[in-house]
């Protein structure tokens, strides 16, 4: 019997298109199933997410895989072994602030790995209501700080002449636990397009620094009143410092005005579970915040303090950083205390799939995507056009419960229409709409602005239709 192929980790890692043929591996065997990956009954770009790494991070997401026929189909295709020091991961290197982030799973499209910054891929975002754990979106502005969930306290200051709190884990599981489903969406969701029209300073996001997760923990509103905090008559505010920092000690840190923190209605939470697992690292463990309907700058992680204060936070995140202006307004002439800091978002939308330059079948077209506003607003319609604009098609919006007012999820809908005999290419388009009628601009321009955040123009894909 012939002894198998040995091939290192990055021999595989270079098969990983049609050209050079598409490689994956599971355990310690490796696979090329390049014939396979227009038979494969998920699509073959959910495979191609995989090409030239492990199997096991998609198989984890999809069940499905863990049949027998799954392993025989795959076995078919087997070329060999993983050499047996590519098995085990290399050691990081210690020196490196960022050396103890966690491991991420290989779908992620990273903006920037130091600090880590990544989207879901567009084929993964909505196929799932809730986003699976491990391909929520993630944004991170320091190195991941690994708190040990025995010794965490939750500093929160009192009231003047009042008592301040040291919270341990298990004082915020005596409070009721209240659990919601919530859409948290970066400032910079789709900044890429705000790019394309004219340069802007920030990270590349395309359409997926959008993520939805069934949250739990304390209510903001119980702890406060533990604390003695009551609702003032002045402008006050609820500073929130995390546990992350950089080389000269400064944290992140950002705020919430105190009238939507003591509201019981805003659901405003201390959470300590992500759809029903311990918060991931990246995410916050063990305690991070969560504000239903507000730009994710404020869902403060690895939450280490938290104190009521007349004014917003002076982080530099909170004034320095997410405010909207002028498109007339450059660097040398932007003045940030004349904006106010973003809190609830605008009316959101953008198409998943098909994705922009695919190809797609004569006959019918299945057009899917996300919708969410800020608020609580409720999104109602999501009109959605084949012909960029001209004409309008209702989408199918999915069956997931709204709650007046407190609408603080996302809504998937998709579009099954014909497509018009003879056209070669559509332009697809949609814009989404909200319970307060709020509508989507049709084009960047005139919302481009320096920092490229509350990017929310009608979103637009074009593609080719197969002949
Ligand atoms: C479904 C095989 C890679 C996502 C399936 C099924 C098979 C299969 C046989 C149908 C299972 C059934 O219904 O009984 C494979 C093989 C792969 C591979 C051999 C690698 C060579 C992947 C990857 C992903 C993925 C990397 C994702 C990111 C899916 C999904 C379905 C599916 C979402 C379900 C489709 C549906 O519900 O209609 N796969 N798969 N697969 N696969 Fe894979
Ligand atoms: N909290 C801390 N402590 N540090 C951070 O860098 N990033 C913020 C917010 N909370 C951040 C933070 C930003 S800008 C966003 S959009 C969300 O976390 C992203 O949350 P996620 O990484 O869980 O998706």
């Amino acid at each position: 019997q012939e002894s198998p192929r040995i091939y290192t980790r990055e021999e595989v890692r270079s098969h990983s298109s049609p050209e050079t043929r598409i490689w994956v591996t599971l355990g310690s065997e490796v696979f090329d199933v390049t014939e396979f990956v227009d038979l494969h009954p998920g699509g073959p770009s959910k495979l191609m997410l995989a090409a030239g790494g492990p199997l096991e991070p998609f198989w984890a997401l999809y069940a499905v895989h863990n049949q027998s026929h799954v392993r025989e189909i795959l076995a078919q295709y087997k070329i060999g072994e993983l050499s047996p020091e590519d098995k085990v991961p290399s050691t990081l290197k210690t020196s490196d602030p960022y050396a103890d982030d966690p491991i991420r799973h290989p779908a992620l499209k990273v903006n920037s790995q130091r600090p880590f910054n990544a989207e879901p891929p567009s084929e993964l975002l909505t196929e799932n209501y809730i986003t699976p754990n491990p391909i929520f979106f993630t944004r991170n502005h320091l190195p991941v700080p690994n708190l040990d969930p025995e010794t965490y306290r939750l500093h929160v200051v009192g009231p003047p002449g009042g008592q301040s709190l040291s919270l341990s884990l298990d004082d915020l599981y005596q409070f009721p636990k209240h659990e919601i489903t919530v859409t948290l969406q970066c400032a910079g969701n789709r900044r890429s397009e705000m790019t394309q029209f004219k340069e802007v300073r920030g990270l590349e996001w395309s359409t997926g620094a959008i993520s939805t997760a069934h949250w739990a923990g304390a209510r903001l509103c119980d702890v406060l009143a533990q604390a003695g905090h009551q609702l003032c008559e002045t402008e006050a505010h609820v500073c929130f410092e995390g546990l992350d920092s950089d080389p000269t000690g400064t944290a992140y840190g950002a705020s919430i005005p105190l009238a939507r923190a003591m509201d019981p209605e805003a659901e405003v939470l201390l959470a300590y579970e992500m759809n029903g697992q311990p918060l991931p690292r990246d995410h916050g463990f063990p305690v991070r915040v969560v504000v239903p309907g507000v730009v994710g700058a404020r869902h403060v992680k690895w939450l280490g303090k938290l104190s009521v204060e007349p004014e917003e936070s002076y982080s530099h995140w909170q004034r320095r950083d997410y405010k909207g202006f002028s498109p007339s307004v450059d660097w040398d002439t932007v003045d940030f205390d004349s904006a106010p800091s973003i809190q609830e978002l605008p009316v959101q939308s953008a198409i998943t799939e098909p994705k922009d330059g695919e190809t797609v079948e004569s006959g019918e077209v299945t057009v899917k995507g996300y919708a969410w506003s800020g608020g609580g607003r409720a999104v109602i319609r999501v009109d959605v056009s084949l012909d960029g604009g001209l004409t309008w098609q209702v989408a199918e919006l999915d069956e997931e419960e709204q709650r007046p007012r407190k609408a603080w999820a996302w809504r998937l809908w998709q579009l099954q229409a014909p497509v018009p005999a003879g056209k070669k290419e559509l332009n697809i388009v949609c814009k989404a709409v909200d319970d307060s009628y709020n509508v989507q601009p049709d084009t960047v321009a005139p919302i481009w602005n320096l920092r490229g955040v509350l990017s929310n123009a009608w979103h637009r894909v074009h593609v080719h239709v197969h002949a």
